[in-house]
């Protein structure tokens, strides 16, 4: 299999394409479908759901509007096909939001992987304060595995939680990750292996694991996403001498 590769496309067609047992960590931050307790709030673009009167200046992105049960049976499809292709033992972490969580919980399962947790993101008091509510301030890694884990794997104690604040000059996507958030993340893969993210965006996951020494493996659907995670990991490369 060929490490390090960028497919522009639906993650399904790139999936099928990866060799059974052939990769280390399964980490992705899927659409969450979230935003709106109705299907009509469901429809609405990504900017208006989850980033209100800011939001044009991103660019919107797809596969955010599925119903609850569109969802799940989405979920099982490609958590499905990563099973396959994930080597026995290995970890998976998905990202997801308080509404999402059950529904994660359950795909996750259902596609045949041990649930062995919840990690959760601080995203500190940088994010949106409501008067009279709790502050949105978290999101959550539920994670698990494919199969028993064993003790002795090459990987680090990894906090349970990871305070980390969205930076301007580190968002490359309307709900892009932070980079040093990911690259606490991506250290759950064993030492020398390959970090798979299906819904790269603008690439974070595979930029920290290229940062943390792991080869990547990612796909994205827009092409505006790709030329941003291209941009991103050319950054990375030494100076031609
Ligand atoms: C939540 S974003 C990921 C953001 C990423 N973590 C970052 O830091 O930039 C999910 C991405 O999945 C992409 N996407 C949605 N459906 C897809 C599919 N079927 N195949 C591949 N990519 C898809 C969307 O275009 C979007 O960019």
């Amino acid at each position: 299999m060929t490490t390090n590769q960028l497919y522009h496309g639906d993650c399904l067609r790139f999936l099928a394409t990866l060799g059974d047992e052939s990769v280390d960590a399964l980490i992705t931050d899927p659409p969450y479908s979230s935003g709106g307790l109705h299907a009509s709030a469901r429809q609405q673009c990504p900017s208006s759901k989850y980033i209100g009167s800011d939001g044009k200046k991103w660019n919107e992105f797809v596969g955010d509007n599925r119903d609850q049960r569109s969802q799940l049976a989405w979920y099982v499809l490609w958590l499905s096909e990563a099973h396959r292709i994930l080597k026995a033992g290995s970890p998976v972490c998905l990202f997801t939001d308080w509404r999402q969580l059950p529904l994660t919980t359950d795909a996750l399962q259902a596609a045949g992987f041990i649930w062995r947790g919840i990690t959760v993101w601080d995203k500190t008091e940088a994010s949106r304060p409501v008067p009279g509510r709790f502050r949105s301030q978290a999101e959550y890694i539920v994670w698990g595995s494919k199969g028993a884990m064993p003790l002795n794997r090459a990987a680090p104690v990894l906090p349970g939680v990871i305070r980390e604040p969205v930076r301007k000059a580190d968002k490359f996507h309307m709900t892009g990750k932070p980079t040093a958030l990911m690259r606490q993340v991506v250290k759950i893969c064993e030492r020398g292996g390959v970090v798979l993210d299906p819904f790269a965006g603008s690439g974070t996951t595979l930029v920290a694991a290229a940062m943390e020494g792991f080869g990547w493996l990612g796909s994205e659907m827009l092409k505006h996403n790709i030329t941003v995670t291209q941009e991103r990991l050319g950054a990375l490369l030494p100076p031609a001498a």
